[in-house]
């Protein structure tokens, strides 16, 4: 039995969890807490991927796990061209290509066990090409908000699922607004408001800290539009060490592109005013959120363990994602952010701290973005 509460953010005002909700009555976020413990000793009578978690993942009953048996992505040792050596986790493996998986196994288990009907959500592509795979293997009727700008793969993607498309004109920003608007009569599988998204994110950090027998890295360093890794990060690791399974947090570094970077911002000037930021287009599709709805949680996580966000140039990205390339990783240029931020952070860093990362999305994912990249010429975004 899982113990678990559902609680408002501000109001810290507790919710039946047994209702299909995804925030509070007056519009407020909703955090899940869980308190049950991971029982290491039974690990094994698991199966492996994140379900192996399955003694600290909020469903009640195990007839409505939605699973591809996903997860247990490797860890692979990879050598940064300054020399740096790191541990990347290659979340790119999932069955839809991106770690959104860890949220929409967690996140559409639960619809299923609400009995919700009907789901809708908006995303930048990939979020919306895992809960649209999760959706089809629950058999719930879909519907996938969309950029116009959104690389034709994941549209391609999401409608080979069997959702319905709905194109928005505008910016990421005006995506998000329209499906908050219907999401009044529908449930909002949002991987950014469902905290039930988070309650499976979290589960890289449970999986990497058993590859590393149980301890966490010094430094973590991961990409942040949205923060659902970052989120879940600080989620699963705080859970570690508060059920003494680790002995201390990782620093998290997050990283965001130049041309959208709130968070960054956020962080390091406090008169920013994230109503008046105006981004400009990148390469990072993915991480280009201009107005997340938890900038401050993700603030907050990235504050207590002592981390740091930096900024990568679509030059820098490319650059990466080139240096990667080579080594034999596709991944998409969202991703290679990530490794452009990596590389910058980690130059000054000493040696002997254990450093973590990961590789977000496929290459396949954005074939039409990585043929401007190869044949260099007008990289239209
Ligand atoms: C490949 C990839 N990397 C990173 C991110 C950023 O994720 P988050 O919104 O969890 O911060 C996304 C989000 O869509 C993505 O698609």
């Amino acid at each position: 039995m899982i113990n678990f509460s559902l609680k408002g953010h501000e109001s810290k005002k507790f919710f039946d969890p047994d209702q299909a909700i995804w925030k509070g009555e007056s519009g407020e976020l909703l955090d899940i807490n869980v308190s049950s413990n991971l029982n290491l000793s039974k690990l094994d009578e698991n199966p492996h991927g994140l379900w192996r978690y399955r003694g600290v993942i909020p469903i009640i009953n195990d007839n409505n796990i939605v699973t591809f048996q996903e997860g247990n992505t490797p860890l692979t040792e990879v050598i940064l061209p300054n020399n740096k050596l790191v541990w990347i986790k290659q979340d790119h493996l999932f069955p839809t290509g991106s770690y959104k998986d860890r949220g929409a196994s967690v996140l559409i288990s639960k619809a299923k066990e609400l009995g919700v009907s009907k789901i809708i959500q908006d995303s930048s592509g990939n979020a919306g090409a895992a809960i649209a795979a999760y959706a089809a293997a629950a058999n719930i009727p879909c519907e996938i908000y969309l950029p116009e700008e959104t690389s034709l793969s994941k549209i391609v993607q999401i409608e080979a699922y069997g959702a319905k498309i709905i194109k928005v004109p505008g910016s990421r920003k005006d995506t998000a607004k329209r499906a908050l608007m219907e999401s009044q009569n529908s449930y909002y599988a949002s991987h950014s408001y469902n905290p039930y998204f988070f309650q499976g994110t979290k589960t890289f950090a449970y999986e990497l800290a058993e590859q590393l027998n149980w301890n966490a890295p010094d430094i973590l360093v991961i990409p942040a539009g949205n923060g659902t890794l970052l989120l879940g990060c600080y989620i699963g690791f705080h859970e570690l060490v508060q059920q003494k399974i680790i002995q201390k947090m990782p620093k998290l570094v997050a990283v965001q592109s130049e041309k959208c970077s709130p968070l960054f911002h956020y962080f390091h000037d406090q008169n920013f005013n994230m109503n008046l930021y105006e981004p400009s287009e990148t390469i990072a599709e993915g991480i280009a959120i201009p107005n997340p709805v938890r900038l401050s949680q993700m603030f907050q996580a990235i504050k207590k363990t002592g981390g740091d966000v930096v900024l990568v140039s679509d030059s820098e990205i490319i650059e990466a994602w080139k240096y990667i390339s080579r080594l034999g990783y596709f991944i998409e240029p969202t991703s290679a952010a990530t490794i452009a931020g990596l590389i910058n952070y980690s130059n000054n860093l000493d040696p002997n701290l254990k450093i973590a990362s990961v590789f977000t999305g496929s290459g396949l994912k954005s074939i039409d973005k990585i043929q401007k990249i190869l044949g260099q010429t007008n990289i239209k975004l």
